[in-house]
């Protein structure tokens, strides 16, 4: 005899029995029982707070399209902010320098006495037990602002700047940094970073790459904060298309073959389908960046009093890791860590 589906059981038992076999709503009653069957949870042991560092002291200066982000020297009010973070169990932050002198190979970049090698020292120092990535770019330190050395015509080289990336990378974690985290999107950087770590007995340094980073308008605020902008053009030959998603799986085999640790999607909202595709396709630790423009547009509406912020970063945070991110690089790092540490028991 032919098994029943489940239409017809319910129909020879009766128009009410029919209606009551598949209610969602029955697990939606209590917030218990909502988060009994909750699927996705964002814990802050996952989020990654990037933090910005400028050379001088006492500083601790809003920017202004980044309400409640600040540039930090790295004195007192570094360690305060740096004390804050880990108490609060963020997962690590992300250093960003704002060098006082720049040049054209961004020499500040690699160098020792550099304000991002200070601010890791001094870090370490104090929290010794916090991971601390750097930003493994040029664009901060160069006086044109693009994120590597240019040639006479003004187009970025390629082979020259994974050179440099590979002496930044190697001061960086001389100073201390757990993992270096190159974003310039320049073609082998992965490659000529671990040549450059191995060589220098750093063999233990993991890399997060930046693996698949658009080409994004929404990286504006950002570059406002860490004075980024590039006095010409734009950075389309290096960073990505928006209108690609293979493109990114095939960036990112080619940062898993060259050595990286974590593979990254960047941004994040207008990429969640990016950050799904590389999920299915690598088993390595994926992060996603929740970009400065992501940040600053939430914040813009909060302060106009039409969105319910606390609410629309939740479920901004949710959706990125339901995407398939492991970890989330987001300016809301704090603000989310100070709400789940106040629902603790
Ligand atoms: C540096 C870098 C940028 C960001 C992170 N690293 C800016 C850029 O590529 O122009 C953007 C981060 C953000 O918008 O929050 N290459």
């Amino acid at each position: 005899m032919a098994t029943l589906t489940k239409t017809e059981i319910s129909s020879s038992e009766g128009k009410v029995n029919r209606r009551s076999l598949e209610r969602p709503r029955r697990l939606r009653q209590s917030f218990a029982l909502r988060s009994l069957v909750s699927e996705t949870d964002v814990n802050p042991r996952n989020l990654v707070m990037p933090i910005f560092v400028k050379d001088g002291s006492h500083i601790k200066e809003q920017i202004d399209s980044m309400p409640g982000i600040f540039r930090f020297s790295p004195d007192e009010y570094l360690d305060k902010e740096i004390s804050e973070i880990q108490s609060l169990g963020i997962g690590g932050i992300l250093l960003f320098g704002l060098p006082s002198k720049k040049d054209s190979f961004g020499s500040e970049a690699y160098s020792d006495k550099g304000i991002v090698q200070r601010a890791i020292e001094r870090i370490k120092q104090n929290n010794p037990d916090l991971v601390v990535i750097s930003d493994d770019c040029m664009c901060e330190y160069t006086d044109h602002g693009h994120c590597g050395v240019l040639n006479q015509k003004g187009e970025v080289q390629n082979d020259k700047t994974i050179e440099l990336l590979g002496k930044i990378a190697v001061s960086q974690a001389k100073a201390g940094a757990d993992i270096i985290a190159p974003s310039a999107m320049m073609d082998n950087q992965v490659l000529a970073i671990r040549e450059a770590l191995d060589l220098a007995d750093l063999e233990s340094t993991p890399i997060m790459s930046y693996s698949s980073k658009y080409a994004s308008a929404f990286y504006g605020p950002f570059r406002e904060a860490a004075g980024s902008t590039p006095s010409f053009g734009d950075r389309k030959s290096y960073q990505m298309d928006p209108s690609n998603v293979r493109e990114a799986i095939r960036e990112t085999r080619l940062d898993v073959e060259q050595g990286a640790d974590i593979i990254m999607v960047k941004p994040a909202l207008s990429y969640l389908d990016v950050i799904r595709a590389v999920r299915r396709e690598f088993d390595l630790p994926l992060a996603a960046y929740n970009v400065s423009g992501e940040y600053s547009m939430i914040k813009a509406a909060a302060i106009n009093g039409w969105i319910d912020e606390d609410r629309i970063v939740d479920e901004v945070l949710h959706s990125i890791r339901r995407a398939g991110a492991d970890i989330i690089i987001t300016y809301f790092a704090k603000d989310y860590a100070r709400r789940w540490k106040n629902l603790e028991p």
